[in-house]
């Protein structure tokens, strides 16, 4: 068969199974795979082994749902397509966050329902539908034609929503397993309908939880209050001084090794259509905020950050209660860039907020940290990919950089030499982690046709 003849049948099968693709999705998204919650443990194995039997339907050969530690991973791979071809890594992920807060929802989170051109479900565009939209590309390929233009491989991750600490090990021990010239990566959104968006950068992660304990038990705030210190007050110190009133951050040394925005990239980021207006509409935030020497896609994408995500304390029931709390807790992240390093940034913030904390108070801290990647621009499996989108949707996509995180990538760069196109198919308001996360039906079997068509390009 020739390459064309197997593409043509391939586009052909994707369209005419397209309400079992979508039967299929349904089936994976009713699966409640929350990786952060242990009663979700078994929920999470359930979508694995879905995924697993939907790649062995599909015609993947090596289908495995591989233990670790914690959940486990899928990977597959088919490895025929002959001599000189190349091998693509597909990669994702099966796990969701958690659907809290669960008043927010129009409907169940794991019972998927379509409101006009939209799935919604917890998952659907965060990964779940990108996922499946690349098992109905490949399936369409070795059912209707017999096989692929490329090798293919895949690994299908459940612990990305919690930044796991079981996908590198297995990186480092599978080396042979998930050999491969390029990863594609279905994790990100489009940046308008009809606008496809490659991300070649991506933001690491710093998350801190931070435990203040003051007194050994609760106090009366009046008994007490004026010769003991609060946590809380000494918390809320603490945090005030991480940041100036402009937003940046104080920690000594913080931006040393911020990689500078080229003239360049500058130029690049600058032909991205954002629109300022909309993003505030899908936020519903008053005003936008940030760094004003920095545009929006750069402050987006190309420069760190320090959030509180979390703080808790004190009497947080209903009513009042004088009370000098004993302890308070705060969860922080801070969203790194090229070439900060995580490990260093940790102790840089370890030391400065101890040298913050008052003598009143003590405080222990706990670090996660996923490191930030910058992708390669020019290489044949980006312009396999642009490709491909120019014949679904008629356009070039954008180049952007994310400010969101996906630690797999930094992590097949370092140990496997191995760069990723980031490639996905979410909407910018799909609400991911959020309340009536969905991908628009349209998206979902662009997405389809749009992989099938990169496999074409890759392969020739
Ligand atoms: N798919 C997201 C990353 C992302 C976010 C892409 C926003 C595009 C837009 C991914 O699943 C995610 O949520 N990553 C976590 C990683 C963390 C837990 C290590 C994140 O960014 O918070
Ligand atoms: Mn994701
Ligand atoms: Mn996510």
């Amino acid at each position: 068969m020739t390459a064309t003849s197997s593409l043509a049948r391939a586009l052909a099968h994707a369209q005419e199974h397209r309400e079992a693709q979508l039967q299929g999705l349904f089936d994976f998204l009713r699966l409640p795979s929350i990786s952060t919650q242990p009663a979700h443990r078994d929920d999470t194995r359930a979508a694995a082994v879905w995924l697993a039997d939907a790649l062995k339907a599909a015609g993947m050969e090596n289908v495995a749902v591989a233990e670790t530690p914690g959940h486990p991973l899928v990977v597959a791979d088919w490895l025929h397509a002959g001599p000189g071809k190349p091998t693509v890594l597909v990669y994702g992920h099966y796990d969701v966050q958690p659907p809290d807060p669960l008043a927010e929802w129009n409907s169940a989170p794991f019972e998927p329902a379509i409101e006009g051109d939209r799935i919604v479900a917890r998952g659907v565009a965060d990964d779940k539908g990108q996922v499946a939209a690349h098992l109905y590309a490949v399936a369409a390929y070795l059912q209707a034609a017999g096989g692929l233009p490329v090798n293919v491989r895949f690994l299908i991750e459940g612990e990305e929503e919690i930044g796991g600490p079981n996908l590198e090990p297995f990186i480092a021990a599978h080396r042979e397993r998930l050999a491969a010239d390029v990863a594609f990566i279905s994790d990100t959104a489009m940046l308008e309908d009809d606008q496809p968006a490659i991300i070649y950068g991506l933001r690491g992660l710093c998350y801190v939880l931070m435990d203040v304990q003051g007194p050994g038990r609760d106090l009366h705030s009046g008994a007490y209050g004026g010769a003991i210190d609060n946590p809380l007050n000494a918390l809320a110190h603490i945090i005030a001084g991480l940041k100036d009133r402009d937003g940046r951050v104080q920690i000594p040394g913080f931006y040393d090794q911020v990689r500078p925005v080229t003239a360049e990239e500058r130029a690049l980021l600058a032909r991205v259509p954002l629109d300022p207006a909309r993003l505030l509409a899908n936020t519903g935030a008053p005003a936008l905020w940030g760094e004003p020497e920095f545009s929006l896609a750069e402050r987006l994408g190309a420069r760190p950050t320090l959030d509180v995500n979390g703080l808790t304390g004190g009497y947080t029931e209903t009513g009042r209660k004088t009370v000098l709390p004993a302890r308070a807790h705060a969860k922080l992240s801070m969203r790194l860039v090229p070439d900060q390093d995580p490990a260093e940034i940790a102790e840089r913030f370890r030391a400065y907020v101890e040298s913050l904390a008052p003598p009143t108070v003590t405080v222990k801290m706990n670090f996660q940290t996923s490191p930030p990647s910058i992708s390669a621009l020019d290489t044949p499996a980006m312009r396999a990919a642009a490709a491909a989108c120019r014949d679904v949707f008629g356009r070039n996509p954008v180049f952007m950089r994310e400010g969101g995180s996906i630690p797999v990538v930094a992590a097949l760069q370092q140990q496997l030499g191995m760069e990723s196109v980031l490639l996905g198919f979410a909407q910018p308001d799909s609400r991911i982690h959020s309340p009536n996360e969905h991908l628009r039906l349209p998206a979902f079997y662009q997405g389809i046709e749009t992989i099938i068509r990169f496999y074409a390009y890759y392969g020739s």
